[in-house]
């Protein structure tokens, strides 16, 4: 067996693991039950919300409890008896956290006796007994991206730092196929389920877009195969026709601060009111543009409104130095530094006045690149171009820098690991760190420890920057910031935006 199957066995036994536990559980939930234990459940959780939202308490829950167990009908949904039956599997019992919270790197959540980690989401019965689900069925949503875990703690909103999602497809296809499959025979229903979910998993796979290291994210260039398979009688494009730009998840709370510019992602390619570029193709494969515009477009923008606008970045959790802080809060907004004339002015409660600069300074151009003429075809034959336009952008978006402590590692292909080396020469800025370090803050340099050294320098487990489109090179504001006691006092004010 060569070592990726066996490290895909591995995550295969964890989630048995886990559901074995939880065997009881195997009728689907109630939308009571998870409503019972949802606020224990959301207790530990960092969520920083807008103080301003007048909305009672109880709305402002429910969006957030629609948010967080999202699921869209025709996504992969794994039958949980998939799981059950697997005599091998069973055998072994392992332990959730190492193999969900390492392997598959989602975030565990740890307060909620259902369900095992944040973006995991399970199907609902209904009030209509003729339509409910008898059995228990799993899909993912939002938050297997959106979700982040720093020393310990669940950040709401924080992009990914260590989600593997070629791993995750690679254990799903091979637990809906044979022999796994054949074992849910004596089970229609569920047989039907998990040879769907192959088929989709399989028909939407396109091999080219696989990000080069986990936890980056290729869901943009994702958008493009989505919408070229569906103008061309589900074809997929070619190897040449398609880019791939691995990228590091955004936080959602860049949202509020984007809002009033209307340009999205890393490259600010998508013009519009809301993002609905990689937001709404990349859960719902399979569904046609006709449903896309009318079950999936509306449900997104609603939880633009209702929830993820409301979002704000979360506080540096620990001590700051304001007399340093203050002296870095001259220099970023100083005419010699220049960092506001890009970034913004930020008004030290958490809010920034953002120009929506999107300019190359020099940084690596792969995601840049993403956007051809053949993608750009593609969106013009989609619904989404009822929502906005997509436009080749010159450079990536001076991005917001609220909660910028929490959002390492840097730049937007995560390619440099803390502010310290952001904000000094290039030359000098690590080229290999271990993604997994990035679950701890280094508060000293602010951002992720280099980890470990790898063995192999093309084990997806380490970030390279030799490897396509990982390049750390760009953004060098040495000459400006020229002594470590000024890139001290920067530090020190990024902690507080
Ligand atoms: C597979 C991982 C993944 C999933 C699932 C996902 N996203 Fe994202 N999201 C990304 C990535 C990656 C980007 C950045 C893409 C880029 O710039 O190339 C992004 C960008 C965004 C942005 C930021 C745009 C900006 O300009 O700052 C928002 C908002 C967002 N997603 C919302 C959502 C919502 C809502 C959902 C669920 C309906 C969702 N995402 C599902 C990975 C994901
Ligand atoms: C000419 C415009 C410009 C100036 C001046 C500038 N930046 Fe940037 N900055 C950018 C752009 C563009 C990016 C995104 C580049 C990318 O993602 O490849 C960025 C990225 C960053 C990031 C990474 C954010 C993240 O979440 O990954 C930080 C931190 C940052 N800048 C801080 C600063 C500081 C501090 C200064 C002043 C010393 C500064 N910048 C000056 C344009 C600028």
């Amino acid at each position: 067996m060569t070592r990726k199957l066996l490290m895909v066995a591995c995550v295969l036994v964890g989630i048995t693991a886990f559901l074995l536990r939880s065997r009881a559980a195997a009728p689907a939930l109630s939308k009571d039950a998870l409503d019972e234990t949802f606020d224990s459940g959301i207790s530990r959780l960092v969520i920083a919300w807008d103080q301003d939202d007048a909305r009672p308490h109880a709305a402002r829950r429910a969006a957030l409890f629609d948010f967080m167990y999202e699921t869209y009908q025709s996504s992969a949904w794994v039958p949980q008896s998939l799981f059950d039956t697997n005599a091998v599997t069973q055998a072994v019992v392992g332990d959730m956290d190492t193999i969900v919270g390492r392997e598959v790197g989602l975030v565990r959540w740890r307060d909620n006796p259902r369900v095992p980690a944040f973006g995991m989401a399970p199907n609902v019965t209904t009030k209509d007994p003729s339509v409910a689900p008898k059995t228990l069925r799993w899909t993912v949503n939002c938050l297997v991206c959106h979700t982040a875990e720093i020393d310990g703690v669940a950040y709401f909103g924080a992009g990914s730092k260590t989600f593997d999602e070629l791993w995750l497809g690679t254990a799903l296809k091979r637990l809906t196929s044979e022999p796994w499959l054949s074992r849910l025979r004596s089970n229609p229903d569920d047989f039907a389920f998990a040879k769907e979910a192959n088929r989709i998993l399989n028909s939407h796979h396109h091999d080219k877009i696989d990000s080069l290291t986990r936890a980056r994210s290729t869901a943009f260039a994702a958008s493009h195969v989505e919408m070229f398979m569906r103008s061309h009688e589900g074809r997929m494009p070619d190897v040449a026709e398609v880019g791939r730009g691995d990228v590091k998840t955004p936080p959602l709370w860049h949202t509020v601060a984007k809002m009033p510019v209307g340009r999205w992602y890393s490259d600010g390619s998508f013009h519009g009111p809301f993002p609905l570029m990689a937001s709404s193709m990349e859960l719902e494969k399979d569904r046609s543009f006709e449903t896309l515009s009318t079950a999936v477009v509306p449900v997104i923008k609603d939880e633009f409104t209702s929830v993820i606008q409301h979002l704000r970045a979360p506080r540096y959790p620990y001590a700051i130095d304001v007399v340093l802080a203050e002296k870095g809060r001259a220099l970023f907004n100083s005419r010699e530094m220049g960092c506001a004339s890009c970034h913004g002015t930020y008004d030290g409660r958490g809010g920034v006045d953002w120009p929506g600069r999107h300019v190359d300074v020099g940084t690596d151009r792969g995601r840049l690149d993403v956007v051809t003429p053949q993608f750009v075809d593609a969106f013009e034959h989609s619904p989404l171009a009822a929502e906005g336009a997509l436009k080749k952008s010159r450079g990536y978006a001076a991005t917001p820098l609220t909660g910028v402590w929490a959002n390492f590692p840097y730049l937007h292909n995560g390619s440099v690991p803390t502010l310290y080396d952001l904000l000094g020469p290039a030359t000098a800025r690590p080229k290999v760190f271990e993604v997994m370090a990035a679950r701890t803050l280094d508060r000293e340099r602010v951002g992720q420890p280099l980890g470990r050294a790898p063995k192999d320098a093309d084990d997806r487990n380490w970030f390279n920057t030799a490897r396509p489109s990982c390049g750390n090179g760009g953004h060098d504001f040495w000459s400006a910031i020229k002594t470590d006691a000024n890139r001290r006092a920067l530090i020190e004010y990024l902690k507080t935006l």
